[in-house]
């Protein structure tokens, strides 16, 4: 079972593989935006993977056109709704801006 760090606090939560990373800190009572629901239509859930990013799914066409839309998006952004867990841990950021 992979375990989710949210940096910068160092909160864990423990994530059901082929679960999103939203679903996971929304469960835990993380604060995070999810304007759309989880259906990628927003930007509201946007985060930075600093580790295990290659264990995550593939980015795909609808998240990708989503996150060439936000300010400030960097090679580790994904979009928390759309990233779902393989087997490894993995850290992630909320950006400020
Ligand atoms: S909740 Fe809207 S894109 Fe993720």
């Amino acid at each position: 079972m992979p375990v989710l760090t949210i940096q910068p606090s160092g909160k864990t939560i423990e994530a059901a593989t082929g679960s999103s990373i939203l679903s996971a800190m929304l469960a835990a009572g993380s604060d995070i935006g999810h304007k759309c629901e989880g259906k990628g239509e927003c930007d509201s859930c946007h985060i930075s993977v600093l580790e295990g990013r290659k264990s995550l799914s593939k980015t795909q066409r609808l998240e990708n056109e989503r996150l060439d839309t936000i300010v400030g998006v960097g090679s580790k952004s994904r979009l928390a709704c759309q990233a779902l867990f393989g087997e490894e841990d993995v850290t992630v950021e909320i950006p400020t801006i």
